[in-house]
C-alpha cells in the first residue's frame, strides 16, 4: 500500500510538471503548488502599467494576469528600472518583462519577442502655447526623455539635445517646472500623463516613429515564446486583449 501511495505521488508529480511546463519560472520544490511566471516591468509607463497605491496595475499587467491565467501559472511581478527590465529578460533571470517594450531589430540581437500586440509611435509633448509645433521645432531645444527606451534613441540618432530620466514622470516634470524645452515619449503614455496636468502641457499629432510593443524573453526560448504566442492570439481571438485595452482607453488595433 505504501508503495502504491508512493508511486502515485510521483505519477502526481509527473503530471504536474508536464502540465505546467509552459512556465519557464522557478522550479518549485512543491510539485502540487503552481509554478511561477516571472515578469519584470517598470511601472511608470501610464497606461500600461503604474503605481496604485502600492499596487502595481495597467493594461500589460491584465494582459500578463491573462496569459499567466491560460497557461495554468502564478504571475510575479517585479518592478525594477526599464533598462534592468530589459536586461532582466534577456538573461533569464525573469521569464518575462512586458513594459510597453518596442520590438525593434537592435534589441532582437539580444534578447526573444513574442508577437506584437500594440502598435505606438514616438510622441512630443510640450508647454501649452509653445512654440515648438513640430518635430522641426526640436531643432536646438533641450528635450527630455527615459533612459534606455526607443524615444531616447531617436533622439540621439537626430543629434538632438538630450535629457534622459530614469522615469517617464520625471521627463514632464522637468518640462512644467522650464528645465527643459519638450519631452518625447510613447503616444498613449504622452497623453496620460498631459491628461495630468490639466491643460498645461499639450501632446503634438505628429508620429516621430513607428513602433510595435512586444513581450521580451530570453534569446532562443522558442519554446516558451511558442506558449506566449499561443496565449496571445487565444486573448485577441476572444477578444480579451480588445476589452483590456478598451478598459484603459487604449485603441485596440491587433489583428
Ligand atoms: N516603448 C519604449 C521602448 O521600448 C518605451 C517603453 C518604456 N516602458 C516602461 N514601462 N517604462 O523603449
Amino acid at each position: 500500500m505504501k508503495k502504491f501511495v508512493k508511486v502515485t505521488a510521483l505519477l502526481m508529480a509527473l503530471c504536474m510538471v508536464l502540465a505546467l511546463g509552459a512556465c519557464a519560472g522557478k522550479k518549485t520544490e512543491e510539485p502540487a503548488e503552481k509554478k511561477t511566471l516571472t515578469m519584470a516591468t517598470n511601472a511608470e509607463f501610464k497606461p500600461f502599467e503604474y503605481l496604485e497605491g502600492e499596487e502595481i496595475v495597467g493594461a500589460d499587467i491584465d494582459m500578463a494576469k491573462a496569459i499567466a491565467e491560460k497557461l495554468g501559472c502564478e504571475l510575479e511581478i517585479t518592478n525594477i528600472d526599464f533598462d534592468a527590465a530589459l536586461t532582466g529578460a534577456s538573461t533569464g533571470k525573469y521569464d518575462m518583462a512586458v513594459a510597453g517594450i518596442t520590438a525593434n531589430d537592435e534589441r532582437r540581437l539580444s534578447m526573444g519577442f513574442s508577437e506584437d500586440y500594440y502598435t505606438a509611435s514616438q510622441a512630443i509633448i510640450v508647454v501649452k502655447d509653445s512654440e515648438i509645433q513640430g518635430k522641426d521645432g526640436l531643432e536646438g531645444k533641450t528635450i527630455a526623455c527615459q533612459e534606455g527606451t526607443t524615444g531616447e534613441q531617436f533622439l540621439i540618432d537626430g543629434n538632438y539635445k538630450t535629457q534622459s530620466f530614469k522615469t517617464a514622470p520625471e521627463a514632464v516634470s522637468a518640462l512644467t517646472t522650464g528645465k527643459v524645452d519638450a519631452v518625447v515619449v510613447d503616444d498613449a503614455v504622452a497623453r496620460a500623463l498631459s491628461k495630468e496636468q490639466e491643460g498645461a502641457t499639450v501632446v503634438l499629432d505628429e508620429p516621430l516613429t513607428q513602433e510595435a510593443y512586444a513581450i521580451a524573453t530570453k534569446l532562443g526560448n522558442d519554446e516558451f515564446l511558442t506558449k506566449i504566442n499561443d496565449a496571445l492570439k487565444a486573448l485577441k481571438a476572444d477578444g480579451t486583449l480588445k476589452k483590456i485595452f478598451e478598459k484603459y482607453e487604449l485603441p485596440f488595433d491587433a489583428e
